[in-house]
């Protein structure tokens, strides 16, 4: 099998294309019904900010809030025909208890992803599921009915320094993760060992202790074992600080070491990790590190697009494949009509570009991604994309480019259409005239690309582009490596 991403609603690919019994490890960090929005930040470079990209220089990756409304209700419905009774129990009781509020809504819709989740696991399989204490009581409960109680292994406590506000109450510094195995059978677990504290180690030398009883007094005595012990279920883990070389800018974004100790303990060498609201691939990354096969999925184009660089980063040559974007005319069709800003950042990731603007109205003014590039090898200059995903076009939209051009000093424009450019509209672009890049070599200042020739390969024609202002870079990793993780 080959490793992949797909794009999509995790419950359509679970059913269209996840089989029964198949996967070893799920990790999932669903939302938290935090009731918040969650920004993807993108840092235009240095010497190209401006006090307008302070707030343009992010987009809204997801929304965290849930509301009871007919999508809810069917899930609701989906989870009693499902045939998972006390799975169906539990949430019809929680039902009475909470009401048809926005708690529901969020534990309707992951109940009937849990059940597709119970459904794929093999049977010495589990189930890591990362929360937070505002639903974490309830997810538990849900878990139980779907895996049944005596399947529940541990509650992990991820705690970490951060800066918290905490009036009235502790600070608030903690995750949870809901670990679950499949069967209560043979399943797969390697033990992991934690090092002595501090304080053992200074006074016993990294012995272990052993307490005999001499006079019915009781005596430690060391004996020459190594006295690391089993690991906790509470993790001492840093989050990623602003200035983490590991941080991409995606919003809710976990440590990679988080993941590889997870993946290190329930999984071997060679089996199928799937994180079904994969992010930006952090679980994904510490799959492939560690030698495992591995599925993501998520909703967003912007998560898939810096998950595919992110991973041509760290992995360099790495083969994966991507399903559920667009891969000919029709589906690009068929994805425009859908959502309109799901076009835009697929269309933009065609050509490298750094998506700009997101869903605010009037917040793009015009642009829908930006590229960087350095035509003399040192200054860095923009190109503009905007995107077009209409069925009709007009010499009205290049006169538009040209002037956001010229507004945002952006020497390049890249007019991408679904729909064939008329001749008054390439005669408006070819008079936009020409740049010159230092070396004597001249590009087209506008140039229109149709999604027909971007199918085909097709490029736009700009000097030394340089992609790493694009996405911050991931690290680069070698793949198949499982060294000592705690
Ligand atoms: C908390 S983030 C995951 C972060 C990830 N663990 C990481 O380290 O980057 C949750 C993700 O779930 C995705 N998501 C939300 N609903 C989804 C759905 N129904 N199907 C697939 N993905 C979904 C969101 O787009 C978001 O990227």
């Amino acid at each position: 099998m080959t490793n992949r991403l797909h794009y999509g609603d995790n419950l359509d690919v679970l059913r269209a294309s996840v089989k029964d019994e198949s996967v070893d490890l799920v990790y999932l960090d669903p939302p938290f019904n935090s009731n918040a929005g969650y920004n993807i930040l993108f840092a235009p470079p240095k010497e190209l900010r401006t006090a307008a990209d302070a707030g343009n220089a992010q987009i809204r990756a997801f929304e965290d809030s849930w509301h009871w409304n007919d999508s809810a209700e069917e899930a609701f419905d989906q989870v009693q025909r499902s045939g998972a009774t006390r799975a169906f129990e539990l949430l019809n009781a929680m039902r009475s208890f909470l009401g048809d509020n926005d708690m529901m809504a969020y534990l309707a819709m992951m109940a009937v992803r849990l059940i597709e989740l119970h459904r794929v696991l093999k049977p010495a399989g589990s189930l890591y599921l990362h929360c937070d204490p505002t639903a974490s009581h309830y997810l538990k409960l849900l878990l139980d009915g779907v895996f049944g109680k005596r399947n529940f292994r541990n509650e992990i406590i991820w705690c970490y320094r951060k800066w918290s506000i905490a009036q009235g109450q502790f600070a608030r510094n903690h995750d949870v993760i809901l670990f679950y195995s499949r069967d209560e059978g043979a399943r797969t677990f390697h033990t992991l060992y934690a090092d002595p504290s501090p304080g053992t180690l200074r006074r016993w030398g990294g012995k272990r202790q052993q307490a005999v009883f001499e006079d019915g007094v009781r005596k430690a005595t060391s004996i020459e074992e190594d006295a690391r012990s089993p690991l906790p279920d509470w993790w001492d883990i840093s989050v990623l600080n602003p200035n983490s070389k590991e941080r991409l800018g995606y919003p809710t974004q976990k440590p990679v070491a988080l993941l590889e100790r997870i993946i290190a303990a329930s999984s071997n060498e060679g089996d199928l990790v799937l994180d079904p609201f994969c992010g930006c691939g952090t679980a994904i990354h510490a799959a492939q590190k560690l030698g495992r096969r591995w599925i993501g999925i998520d909703v967003t184009h912007l998560a898939i697009s810096l998950i595919e660089k992110r991973l041509k980063d760290a992995f360099p040559g790495i083969a994966f494949a991507v399903e559920g974007t667009p891969k000919d005319l029709a589906s690009a069709l068929d994805l425009a009509r859908r959502d309109k800003y799901q076009f835009q950042w697929w269309a933009v990731s065609l050509v490298d570009a750094q998506p700009f603007g997101g869903r605010r109205k009037g917040a793009d003014g015009g642009i829908d991604g930006l590229i960087y590039f350095k035509p003399d090898g040192r200054k860095t200059e923009k190109a503009i994309v905007s995107v077009k995903g209409g069925d009709n076009v007009g010499v009205q939209m290049i006169r538009e480019l040209h002037s956001t051009m010229e507004r945002e000093k952006a020497p390049i424009g890249i007019f991408i259409t679904k729909a064939l450019p008329t001749s008054a509209m390439e005669r408006e672009a070819a008079a936009v005239g020409r740049f010159e890049d230092g070396f004597g070599r001249t590009y087209a200042r506008l140039q229109i690309l149709t999604l027909a020739e971007l199918f085909q390969g097709k490029k736009p024609d700009i000097p030394l582009i340089d992609p790493s202002l694009a996405f911050r870079r991931a690290g680069r990793e070698r793949s198949g490596e499982q060294r000592v993780l705690i």
